[in-house]
């Protein structure tokens, strides 16, 4: 063959190609044409017979009479039950004044913006005009509303609340239903339920047949959930015209809604009424009166994410520009209390977003003292610092014998049953303080009627995106000014109140963002596009994205897309694999949720859940300043082959068997061994929360998945599940410390650090990584990881969850891999049969019989094979 004729066949041969590309394009472009025909008239198809199905339904007898017994039995209510209290408090909410005028609305407009201020009764109420109406009209029994909330604890509480308002058991004509719990039946016209569970079912059932109204709450939260569900309802509508849907909104600003469903849609406005509140920024509780923000304070140091919202050239504000509250009612004298002349530095430590619980316990019991009769709502970001605020006030004096007698500290947060939640609504008996420390659900979600004095620590806990570990997480963050303005409103509902801010008129001013960003603006977007592809929108993940309310940026949905490709829940045309589809139900950042199935797969689940709870949340390991040392000697003993992951559950192993031996042997453990006991609670906690998970989407073998009522309930799940047939399975392998690693590999990669041996015998090995950018960047470990300054690794490779970089980059927590563990599950396999090396994502590189690669694969395939048939 000459050189020419060589060069010739090249060229026919990359013709050929490319031909056979264009064609392969024309096929899948056809397929996906056609695949867009069939679902349109499926589509057609379906909204017919729903049409159809109503009107048989209408004239069905057996409805006629449901109906009819409806009728009789809000009559008969009505006239037994005209003047009980909760009748009349009904009456007297703003919503009942404009019953007629929401009905007619929603009987005129397929789509109803309903906007009213917290309290006004749109969540208790509304869903009960429409009901009531309809009964009355001979109606009710076709009427079948759901209506969605943003979280569990709203669900549950908004539903009891309304079937005692009509004299009900729940579960009757009101019913509730959450994940893993739920009340309900046949006779069920009001369902409240939380987004995610109306999500779930349009997978199923994608045009909602069978219901009337879907009435969507706290619309103006913009959660991800929220805004995903308004694309799908505005698909829907045109195929379903009988179907009603009502935004309701606590921020007046409805214009983003109206426009969203231009055409079909309306406004209706209650209007509220609130009394004045006084508002108190720090300066003025602490009574400084010239104050000057420090130009070179560090305002976000816990969330540089916003550091942008801040200028620093800013105006600065002292307490002067503002009302200065009167002296006679308002005197904490903070200075007596033993902040002395560092009242300016607590300010300034203030400012930087610490929460100083000694100061705000000063002030609660200030108020307990020294002010008018009313409840004291306290605002925290989270249920720790809920918890630590609560620990505070109890050891106050002052607060406590304002309390004593009755159990008036209340913590309110999403996480507490629903029994638990009803005592906030509970009036203290006269000279008892009630006081409720809450996170944010108390802002929009949850009314407390009693409250006159709001507290806000200015803090919230928001999802967010950590940059270090791409991961979704929820973030400490300051509020908005519109939530400042929320919880301030929550003081003035039954009289004139207070409002006192833990920060101070400058922060609120220019650190604060006007408004929340939607969260779709700000959180990973994985998760969402997993939920996309399996609803099985037409147009794709980026054709859907584009009809949000606010398309997310073009880069994060790429970035999102080629992550879901990594992990392997997507393949190259960004179809769910069996592993995406598993992964779309599970509610948890995805390469968490990934080792979890794999783990339970491999049986291996135990160890698993421990170190997919430590990556959701934080290690346990804590280092004082002062007893660094000791406490990087401490964790040295736990340390096992090279691995922070194994070091830290064989930590939190140890701590569970000190447990068994008691309280004191426990708390001794912790203490010794430098382990923050909150933090491995979390743990504990978090490993319930996804054994519940597991259990219920059957990886956790058919035995055990409860169905409906069954559920494991708190600490003695563990207990239950320890001599389960399912759980012995799901752990044959957990003393298996490599088939452990290779799970930790199913999540992690490609957060992959490659180590090179030193250039001379006794330098440390050189560690490098691959950078977004396709570039190879060196890396360090740090301090505090049982890694750092390893002078010889075990292995070529090691696996890290998260990279920081400060003055230079560096890896947290890191597991020291084997060439078999990385090839076993970590990104796609390439087998090059002519020079015998296997490589994945053709970074790394290893020598290998081919036979060796042909195995690997196959292990894949049948986990792959498993994957599926659980589906
Ligand atoms: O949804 P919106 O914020 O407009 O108000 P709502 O949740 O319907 O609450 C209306 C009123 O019902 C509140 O002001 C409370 O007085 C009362 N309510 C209650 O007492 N107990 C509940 N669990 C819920 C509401
Ligand atoms: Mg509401």
């Amino acid at each position: 063959q000459t050189k020419e004729e060589r060069k010739r066949e090249l060229e026919r041969r990359r013709e050929l190609a490319a031909e056979a590309e264009k064609t392969r394009a024309r096929v899948e472009a056809q397929t996906e044409a056609e695949a867009q025909t069939i679902a349109e008239a499926k589509t057609k198809k379906l909204a017919e017979a729903i049409l159809k199905e109503e009107e048989k339904r209408a004239n069905d007898p057996r409805v006629i009479a449901e109906s009819e017994r409806l009728k009789t039995e809000l009559t008969k209510f009505w006239n037994d039950k005209k003047d009980s209290p909760i009748l009349k408090q009904r009456q007297r909410l703003p919503a009942w004044a404009k019953q007629q005028e929401l009905i007619d609305a929603v009987e005129r407009n397929q789509v109803l913006i309903v906007a009213g201020e917290t309290g006004c009764g749109k969540t208790t109420q509304l869903p009960q005009f429409i009901l009531d109406n309809a009964i009355w009209q001979g109606r009710g029994a076709m009427t079948n509303m759901i209506c969605t909330q943003p979280r569990r604890i709203s669900a549950t509480s908004v539903a009891s609340r309304v079937a005692s308002e009509r004299g009900e058991q729940i579960g009757k004509t009101v019913g509730y239903k959450i994940r893993l719990e739920g009340s309900m039946s046949s006779s069920t016209r009001i369902l409240f339920c939380t987004t995610g569970v109306l999500l779930r079912r349009l997978t199923e059932d994608p045009l909602l047949s069978g219901t009337s109204h879907v009435i969507v709450d706290e619309v103006h939260e913009r959660s991800l959930d929220s805004d995903f569900l308004l694309v799908l309802l505005r698909d829907i509508l045109p195929h379903r015209p009988t179907l009603k849907v009502v935004l309701m909104s606590a921020t007046l600003n409805a214009l983003a809604f109206e426009d969203y469903f231009k055409g079909v849609s309306a406004v209706s406005k209650i209007p509220g009424f609130t009394y004045p509140v006084n508002e108190h920024y720090l300066e003025d509780i602490l009574q400084v009166t010239e104050y000057q923000p420090n130009p070179g304070t560090e305002y976000f140091k816990k969330a540089p994410r916003r550091r942008d919202n801040f200028d620093a050239s800013s105006r600065p504000v002292s307490s002067k520009d503002g009302d200065i509250p009167d002296e006679d009612s308002f005197n904490i004298t903070l200075r007596d209390k033993g902040y002395g002349d560092n009242v300016v530095r607590a300010l300034r430590n203030l400012e930087q977003g610490l929460i100083n619980y000694e100061l705000m316990t000063l002030l609660i019991s200030h108020i307990c003292e020294s002010m008018d009769e009313g409840a004291i709502l306290v605002f925290m970001p989270g249920l720790a610092e809920i918890t630590k605020l609560y620990e505070a006030c109890g050891a106050n004096p002052t607060i406590n014998a304002a309390t004593s007698g009755g159990k008036y500290l209340i913590a309110l947060h999403s996480t507490l049953s629903t029994a638990e939640q009803s005592i906030v609504f509970d009036h203290a008996p006269d000279s008892v303080r009630k006081i409720v420390i809450a996170t944010n659900i108390a802002e929009t979600s949850i009314t407390i009627d009693d409250v006159v004095y709001v507290v806000d620590s200015g803090k919230c806990k928001e999802n967010g995106y950590d940059p270090n570990t791409r991961m979704q997480l929820l973030l400490e963050q300051w509020v908005s000014r519109a939530s400042a303005r929320q919880r301030r409103g929550r003081a003035g509902r039954v009289q004139a109140g207070r409002c006192f801010r833990m920060y101070t008129r400058h922060v609120h001013d220019t650190v604060f963002a006007e408004h929340t960003l939607p969260e779709i603006r700000r959180v990973p977007l994985e998760g969402l596009c997993l939920q996309i592809q399996l609803q099985r929108m037409a147009g794709g993940i980026a054709g859907f994205l584009g009809k949000a309310l606010e398309p997310p940026k073009v880069e994060s949905v790429e970035a999102a897309v080629a992550s879901l490709k990594r992990l392997g829940a997507l393949d190259e045309r960004e179809c769910l694999t069996p592993l995406g589809q598993h992964l779309a139900t599970l509610p948890v950042d995805v390469r968490v949720g990934k080792m979890l199935l794999y783990g339970s797969m491999l049986g291996c689940l135990d160890p698993v859940l421990t170190i997919a709870a430590v990556l959701s949340g934080r290690s346990p390991f804590v280092a004082p300043l002062d007893k660094r040392d000791e406490a990087d000697l401490a964790k040295k003993l736990f340390a096992e082959d090279q691995s922070d992951h194994l070091t830290i559950l064989n930590a939190y192993n140890g701590w569970q068997d000190a447990k068994k031996q008691g309280r004191s042997s426990e708390f001794a453990f912790t203490r010794e061994n430098f382990l923050s006991w909150r933090a491995l609670e979390g743990i504990a906690d978090l490993r319930n929360q996804f054994t519940q998970l597991l259990n219920e989407s059957g990886f956790l073998g058919s035995s055990s998945k409860k169905k409906g009522g069954g559920r494991y309930r708190g600490r003695q799940r563990g207990n239950v599940l320890e001599t389960d047939v399912d759980w012995i399975r799901a752990n044959r392998n957990s003393e298996n410390k490599r088939l452990l690693k290779s799970v930790l590999v199913a999540g992690l990669y490609p957060n992959l650090i490659k180590v090179d041996p030193g250039s001379r015998p006794d330098a440390p090995p050189r560690l490098s990584f691959l950078a977004e950018n396709g570039r190879t960047e060196k890396i360090q470990i740090h301090p505090s990881s049982i890694n750092f300054e390893a002078k010889k690794f075990i292995t070529k490779w090691l696996v890290y969850h998260e990279r920081v970089q400060t003055t230079a980059i560096f890896v947290r927590d890191c597991t020291a891999v084997t060439p078999y563990q990385l090839l076993l599950f970590g990104g796609k396999i390439e087998v090059q049969h002519t020079q015998g090396t296997i490589s994945i994502d053709r970074w790394a590189t290893f020598q290998a019989p081919a036979k060796v690669g042909v195995l690997l694969k196959e292990i894949r395939n049948q986990l792959d094979r498993v994957l599926a048939q659980k589906i």
